[in-house]
């Protein structure tokens, strides 16, 4: 399996065509942080490795409950293969407990457990800086072909956090939020796609609360890759 043209350069990871091959491609998770909309930038050493190695057991963990992702293998320690899908512009954001933009934005306490898991949609545009958005706004944008596919989303989102609370719960993480992005297959259908990790979730100690995620480095916390790496190793039952 060989990389061919890069088609395309995300923050977190790069996409390469296969030669001879138009339905997979490889995924190379890469070693540079960003947050803010790339306004601040680092790179950690061997972060790509670590999400690599996360995302991978996280997308087996929530096919094994049956939602459709398009994880196919982990190909070595930076690249994983993945199917070919259009991404749906949409970051789907779910939260079991308020921080972070949620806060930000109502003023609602930090750290405060929500009565019910929340899904808010972004548009996926960094040029606008991923405006929050509604079902409507989607619609007009036609970011999607309808409003059930919007439903599929949400409950999508929701199924996965049924999912994941427990699991990150048996390993003493709290799943604090998440953000997820699906794409559409040639036939239409819509799957899971990007990446789930310490990147696009936040996960907090569940006896002291202390952030094990993205965050340390958002809030220049240090020890990013400490938490990354405690992450890592509570899913491996280290
Ligand atoms: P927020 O509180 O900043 O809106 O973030 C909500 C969740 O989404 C959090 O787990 C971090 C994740 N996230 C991303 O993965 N990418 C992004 O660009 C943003 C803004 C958040
Ligand atoms: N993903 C965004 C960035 O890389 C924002 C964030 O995760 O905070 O800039």
């Amino acid at each position: 399996m060989e990389k061919s043209e890069l088609l395309y350069e995300g923050k977190g990871k790069k996409l390469f065509k296969i030669a001879g091959d138009d339905t997979q491609l490889i995924a190379e998770f890469k070693d540079d942080l960003t947050a803010f909309n790339a306004q601040k930038k680092s790179q950690e050493e061997g972060k790509g490795v670590l999400n690599n190695e996360i995302s991978t057991i996280i997308f087996n963990e929530v096919m094994k409950h049956g939602i459709e992702t398009h994880f196919i293998e982990k190909l070595n320690d930076r690249d994983m293969l993945v199917k070919k899908v259009d991404i749906i512009p949409i970051e789907v954001v779910v939260r079991n407990v308020a921080t972070g933009s949620l806060s930000k934005r109502l003023g609602i306490e930090d750290g405060k457990i929500l009565p019910f898991t929340l899904v808010e949609f972004y548009y996926k545009e960094d040029a606008l800086n991923d405006p929050i958005i509604n079902d409507d706004h989607a619609i007009i944008m036609e970011l999607v072909d309808d409003r059930a596919e919007l439903d599929v989303l949400r409950e999508l989102g929701k199924k996965v956090n049924d999912i994941l609370l427990p699991y990150f719960d048996s390993i003493n993480l709290r799943l604090i939020d998440f953000k997820l992005e699906f794409g559409k297959t040639a036939d239409g259908k819509i799957i899971l796609a990007d990446e789930i990790s310490p990147d696009s979730c936040r996960f907090w100690d569940k006896d002291t609360n202390e952030k094990l995620d993205k965050d340390r480095f958002r809030q220049d916390m240090g020890g990013v890759k400490v938490a990354y790496e405690t992450v890592r190793d509570r899913i491996l039952g280290k």
